[in-house]
C-alpha cells in the first residue's frame, strides 16, 4: 500500500509534467519568439499567488497530454476574481480541441453562474484539423457560451501568437480584444488565400495588430509586448464591474472635484472652421490620468473611452474636431454605438462631448450604408437607460444634434457651452440652400452672403434658442464643466427607468 508520502510524491510529480507543456524544445521556440507560456502568462495577469486551475489533468483518452493545449481556472486581479483561460501554443498549436473546448465550456460556466468576468489569453492556430467535427462543435459550444455571456459578464480576449479561424471568432463575440505586436487574426491563412484567389499575402499585412485597431476596427488596443498586453488587461478589468448587476468599481477620489481649469475657457476657437484637440478638453475635466482611450486609431475622428468623475467611472464618447472636423461616418458610427451599448449593459454612465458637422456626405459613404450605420448611434443611445449626459462645445449640427445624445432620445441633462452652435446645418450652407437663386441675381453677392450668414449664426448658431425650449438644459462657462458633470452624476446615480416589454429590439446592424 502507498504511503501518504509516496501519493503526495506522485501528485507532485504529476503537477511537474503538468509544467513541462509541449516540451523544452518548443518552449524555447516560443521564448524565442518573444512569446512567454501559458503559465507564464497567468502569473503576470493574476495576483500573485491567487492562481486556482481547474482540470489541469483533464485529457484524451489514451492521449499523453494531460490539460491537453488550454490552461484553465480562476484567480484575482486588483483583489478581485476573474476566470481565465490560456491558450499553449507549445501543445499542437494551442489548436482547439475537444477537450479544450470542454475545459473552457465548463470556466465559462463558472464565470457566468458567479458572475465574474472572463479573460481569454489566445495563442491558437485555430480547429484540430485531426478532430474534424468534434473540434468545430466544441468550437460553437464557446461563441454559445460567449453569446450567452454578452452583457452579463465583461469578456475580454488578449492575442498572443497566430490565430486563425475559430480562434478569432470567439474573441469578436467579446467585449474587448487587446492584440501583440506579432499577434495575428485572420480567418483564411496566406495559404488558403494564395489557393483560392492566387494573391501572395503576408501574416502582418493579413491580420496584424496595426491592421486591426486602425483598418478593420476589430481589436480595441495594440501593445508592444505581451507584458503590456497584461498590464492593460488589469487595467481594463479595474473599470468594470465584475458583472451587469453591479456598478463599476469606484475609487477613493483623489482630485479636486471642484477644479476649474480657465484653460476651458477658451479651448474652442470661436472661428467655427478651426480645429482644436478634444481630447485635451477631456483632460482638463475628468480625474486626473484617468482617461483609457478605446480604439485610438480607428475612426479618430471619433474618441471613446473610460474614466473617472470623483472616482466614479464614467464611459465617455465625443467627436475630434482635429480629424475630419469630427463628423460622423460609418466606422465612427459603429465605434460609438458599439460602446455605448456596452456602457449601458454594464452600468457605465455616459458623458458626451459633441462637437460635429453631422454625417460625412459622398457616394462612398452612401453606397456602404452609412444610413443603416448611422442609425445605430441613435438606436444605442435611445436603447440605453444608464444616466446620460452630454455637451456641447461647438457644432451640433442636424443629424449630428439629435443623434448624439440629444434630449430627444432622453439624455438626462444637456449643456451647452457658450460656442455651441445648434442648428439644422452650418451657416454657409444654409444660406447657399435658402437664398442661392436670389444671390445669383446680385452682381456682387459676396457682400450680401456675409450679412445673411452673420445674420443666420446671429439668430440659429448660438445655445440661447434651445435652451429657451428647454432642449439644453443649462448654458455653462466651461472651466465649471467638472464641477457640473460631478453634481449631475449624483443626481443620476440611482436613476431608474423602464422600457417597454420586448424580447428583443432589432438593432441595425
Ligand atoms: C492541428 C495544427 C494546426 C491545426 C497548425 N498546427 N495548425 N495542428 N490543427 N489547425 C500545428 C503545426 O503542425 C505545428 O505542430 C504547430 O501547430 C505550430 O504550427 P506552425 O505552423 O509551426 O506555426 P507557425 O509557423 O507559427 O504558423 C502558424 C499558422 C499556421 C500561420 C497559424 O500553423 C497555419 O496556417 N495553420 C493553419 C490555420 C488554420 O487554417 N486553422 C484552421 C482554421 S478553421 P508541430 O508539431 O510542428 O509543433 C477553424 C474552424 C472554425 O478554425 C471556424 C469557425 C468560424
Amino acid at each position: 500500500m502507498n504511503t501518504h508520502e509516496a501519493l503526495l510524491a506522485e501528485l507532485q510529480a504529476q503537477r511537474g509534467k503538468l509544467k513541462q507543456g509541449g516540451g523544452a524544445e518548443r518552449i524555447a521556440a516560443q521564448h524565442a519568439k518573444g512569446k512567454y507560456t501559458a503559465r507564464e502568462r497567468i502569473t503576470r495577469l493574476v495576483d500573485e499567488g491567487s492562481f486556482q486551475e481547474v482540470d489541469a489533468f483533464m485529457m484524451q483518452q489514451g492521449s499523453q497530454m494531460p490539460g491537453d493545449a488550454v490552461v484553465t481556472g480562476f484567480g484575482k486581479v486588483n483583489g478581485r476574481i476573474v476566470a481565465l483561460y490560456a491558450q499553449d501554443f507549445t501543445i499542437l498549436g494551442g489548436s482547439f480541441s475537444e477537450i479544450q473546448g470542454a475545459k473552457v465550456a465548463k470556466i465559462m460556466d463558472l464565470a457566468l453562474q458567479s458572475g465574474v468576468p472572463v479573460i481569454g489569453l489566445n495563442d491558437s492556430v485555430g480547429a484540430r484539423i485531426q478532430e474534424g467535427i468534434h473540434s468545430l462543435g466544441a468550437y460553437a459550444e464557446l461563441f454559445w457560451r460567449n453569446t450567452q455571456a454578452s452583457g452579463v459578464i465583461p469578456q475580454i480576449s488578449v492575442m498572443l501568437g497566430p490565430c486563425a479561424g475559430g480562434s478569432v471568432y470567439s474573441p469578436a463575440l467579446t467585449d474587448f480584444v487587446i492584440m501583440t505586436q506579432g499577434s495575428h487574426m485572420f480567418i483564411t491563412g496566406p495559404e488558403v488565400i494564395k489557393a483560392v484567389t492566387h494573391e501572395e499575402v503576408d501574416l502582418e499585412t493579413l491580420g496584424g495588430s496595426d491592421v486591426h485597431t486602425s483598418v478593420s476596427g476589430v481589436a480595441h488596443f495594440a501593445t508592444a509586448n505581451e507584458d503590456e498586453a497584461l498590464t492593460l488587461t488589469r487595467k481594463l478589468l479595474s473599470y468594470l464591474p465584475s458583472n451587469h448587476a453591479e456598478p463599476p468599481p469606484a475609487v477613493k477620489p483623489t482630485d479636486d472635484p471642484w477644479r476649474m481649469d480657465a484653460a476651458l475657457n477658451s479651448i474652442v476657437p470661436t472661428d467655427p472652421s478651426m480645429a482644436y484637440d478634444m481630447k485635451q478638453v477631456i483632460t482638463h475635466i475628468f480625474d486626473e490620468d484617468s482617461f483609457l482611450e478605446i480604439q485610438a486609431a480607428y475612426a479618430p475622428n471619433a474618441i471613446i473611452g473610460l474614466a473617472r468623475l470623483h472616482g466614479q467611472v464614467v464611459g465617455i464618447v465625443a467627436q475630434q474636431p482635429d480629424v475630419l472636423a469630427g463628423v460622423i461616418d460609418i466606422n465612427a458610427s459603429d465605434k460609438i454605438a458599439r460602446f455605448v451599448r456596452f456602457c449601458d449593459a454594464f452600468n457605465i454612465p455616459l458623458v458626451t462631448f459633441v462637437d460635429s458637422p453631422g454625417f460625412m456626405p459622398g457616394l462612398a459613404q452612401e453606397y456602404g450604408g452609412i444610413i443603416r450605420h448611422g442609425a445605430k448611434i441613435v438606436y444605442a443611445y435611445a436603447e440605453a437607460t444608464v444616466p446620460k449626459i452630454s455637451v456641447v462645445t461647438r457644432k451640433a449640427y442636424g443629424g449630428a444634434y439629435i443623434v448624439m445624445s440629444s434630449k430627444y432620445i432622453r439624455t438626462d441633462l444637456v449643456f451647452a457651452w457658450p460656442t455651441a452652435e445648434i442648428a439644422v446645418m452650418g451657416a454657409e450652407g444654409a444660406v447657399n440652400v435658402l437664398y442661392r437663386k436670389q444671390l445669383q441675381r446680385l452682381e456682387d453677392p459676396q457682400a450680401e452672403q456675409e450679412r445673411l450668414v452673420a445674420e443666420y449664426r446671429q439668430k440659429f448658431a448660438t445655445p440661447y434658442v434651445p435652451a429657451a425650449h428647454g432642449y439644453v438644459d443649462d448654458i455653462v462657462v466651461p472651466a465649471e464643466t467638472r464641477p457640473r458633470l460631478i453634481a449631475a452624476l449624483e443626481l443620476l446615480r440611482n436613476k431608474r427607468v423602464s422600457s417597454p416589454a420586448k424580447k428583443h429590439g432589432i438593432m441595425p446592424v
